[in-house]
């Protein structure tokens, strides 16, 4: 089943919005296999942007991350990729429509709240960089067989 990485940045966490952001992807119907708060180190945040590494912004983008605890979550679900970075809304908050995580409570691109992998290749890669095997819960939510028919 497809998973995607999903993290709340430093922003987020400081707001008070950690509640607020899991309970719109428990709602949806997204199965969480696993969640934890983490003081990302330099070297990680930049693994995990270095595709925008020649961007100029950069060094402020990995001063952003690791500035205060993150909160770390890989979610499962038919579509879950898309799906979440329709939840979350476009990359800068003024262009994110209301009803997004970003529409809703955020104003600026270096200030967005949220991350979630572009691609299901992605949510894999992400997953791996950001969690141990043992960290990754398999379990079989009781609600199952009310999301898909
Ligand atoms: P992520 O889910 O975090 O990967 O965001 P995204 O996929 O919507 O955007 P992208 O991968 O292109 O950029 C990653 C992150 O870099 C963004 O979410 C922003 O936090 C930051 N970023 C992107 N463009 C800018 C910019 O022009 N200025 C600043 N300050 N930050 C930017
Ligand atoms: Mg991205």
């Amino acid at each position: 089943v497809e998973q995607s990485y999903v993290m709340i940045k430093p922003d987020g966490v400081q707001r008070g919005l950690v509640g607020e952001i899991i309970t719109r992807f428990e709602k949806k119907g997204f199965v969480l296999k696993g969640l934890k708060l983490f003081q990302c180190p330099q070297e990680l945040a930049e693994e995990h942007y270095k595709d925008l590494k020649s961007k100029s912004f950069f060094p402020k983008l990995i001063e952003y991350i690791t500035s205060g605890p993150v909160v770390c979550m890989a979610w499962e679900g038919v579509g879950v990729v898309l799906a979440a970075r329709k939840l979350i809304g476009s990359t800068n908050p003024l262009q994110a429509e209301p009803g997004t995580i970003r529409g809703d409570l955020a104003v600026q691109t270096g200030r967005n709240v949220i991350h979630g992998s572009d691609s299901p290749d992605n949510g894999q890669r992400e997953i791996g960089l950001w969690f141990n095997e043992v960290e990754l819960c398999q379990w079989i939510p009781a609600q199952r067989p009310w999301l898909y028919e």
